[in-house]
């Protein structure tokens, strides 16, 4: 099943508008989602609106909802997510850090009550859109085990960074776990082992199978550096915003009895504030190019920067369609029948 960027986006308004979605929260949660597909990450793609329309029919994420400011500095701003669409939510606060730090030289925004809002790049590229670098993280139910640990105790706790350069921009955008908690249901699925390293059973032993894995927890990216880093992303996103940590963060994987307790924290940079932004485009096109002139290992033909795979999978699928899953279609056409909408096929 392959649909199309304008195609998805579609389905996804009408579905979240029949739920009462208004037109704006409808549109970002589309845009976001449909990025997702677009740029090879279909676990935060088409996959999500299910969990999100089970949601919705809930009401553990509320349509129409009441976001607003609840503190705020000239450089910082808390916000109420009011239990709306994380996608929507997450918008709103980079475009508050992006006017502020348009005005400031840098703004900081934190996000509580509030919802999964997909792939973190999307919200970095916005700052990076305007010619600003975009940081964003953010939490999830805890998956990941602590480094000597065998529970799962933090989430997979996604960072993006964007930074805005010539002729393609750079964006890092990565979870904390080496894999990603989906790719362990795919392989579930599909009956293959999954490969060492990825995940330990609930004893704490590295695990090659896929339900011992899911029984047990992730394990972090980059051994006990990767612990650290998804460690303070947590403090970050959690804490720090009046948001939940380790085993109290709930609600991103599935609607659960109350609201999702996640947080987000986002900020904006303006390279102007630190010398000249010609120069900074200079200086790291420079650095690209060494990077990019390199000596290459054995076998590798190209050395790419971070976002550089997605961005090459964006352009061929915005012309060719996104392959979704047909378990992930069945599904939504069912819910759609539910809401007495029939899904267009290509
Ligand atoms: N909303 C949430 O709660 C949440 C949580 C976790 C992850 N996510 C999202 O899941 C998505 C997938 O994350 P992931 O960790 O599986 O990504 P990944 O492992 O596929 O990629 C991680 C990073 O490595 C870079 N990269 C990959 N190959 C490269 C190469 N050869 N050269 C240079 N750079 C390269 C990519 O551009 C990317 O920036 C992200 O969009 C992330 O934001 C969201």
């Amino acid at each position: 099943m392959i649909v199309t960027f304008e195609q998805e986006k579609s389905i996804i308004r009408t579905l979240l508008q029949r739920l009462n979605a208004s037109e704006e929260e409808a549109s970002a949660t589309a845009e976001v989602l449909a990025e997702g597909d677009l740029r090879g990450f279909a676990s935060h793609g088409l996959l999500r609106l299910p969990y999100i329309i089970r949601a919705l029919k809930r009401g553990t994420i509320i349509a129409n909802a009441k976001v607003g400011v609840v503190r705020e500095t000239p450089a910082t701003a808390l916000i109420d997510g009011g239990h709306g669409l994380g996608h929507h939510v997450a918008m709103r606060a980079m475009r508050l850090a992006i006017e502020k730090a348009k005005k400031q030289g840098i703004g900081a925004v934190g996000v509580h009550n509030s919802n999964h809002f997909g792939i973190a790049g999307y919200y970095a590229e916005m700052a990076v859109r305007e010619w600003l670098i975009g940081i964003v993280t953010t939490t999830t139910d805890a998956l990941v085990h602590p480094w000597g640990g065998v529970e799962p105790l933090l989430g997979t706790n996604a960072l993006a960074i964007g930074i805005p350069s010539k002729p393609s921009p750079i964006l890092l955008d990565m979870a904390m776990s080496v894999a990603a908690r989906g790719k362990l249901v795919e392989a579930l699925k599909e009956g293959k082992p999954i490969p060492e390293g990825w995940a330990i059973d609930s004893r704490g032993r590295p695990t090659t199978d896929p339900k011992k894995g899911l029984e047990g927890a992730l394990s972090p990216f980059g051994g006990v550096k990767g612990y650290g880093l998804a460690f303070v992303l947590e403090v970050l996103a959690g804490p720090l915003v009046g948001a939940a940590a380790g085993r109290e963060v709930v609600g991103t994987l599935e609607p659960v009895e109350g609201y999702c307790t996640k947080g987000d924290f986002m900020i904006a940079i303006d390279p102007a504030a630190f010398g000249s932004a010609d120069e900074f485009k200079v200086r790291v096109q420079r650095f690209v190019a060494q990077l990019k002139g390199s000596r290459k290992a054995p076998g590798v033909e190209e050395i790419l920067v971070p976002g550089e795979p997605e961005s090459r999978t964006r352009e061929k699928r915005l012309r060719e369609g996104a392959p979704i899953a047909d378990e992930v279609w069945a599904e939504l056409e069912q819910l759609a029948k539910e809401l007495d909408v029939k899904l267009e096929k290509r």
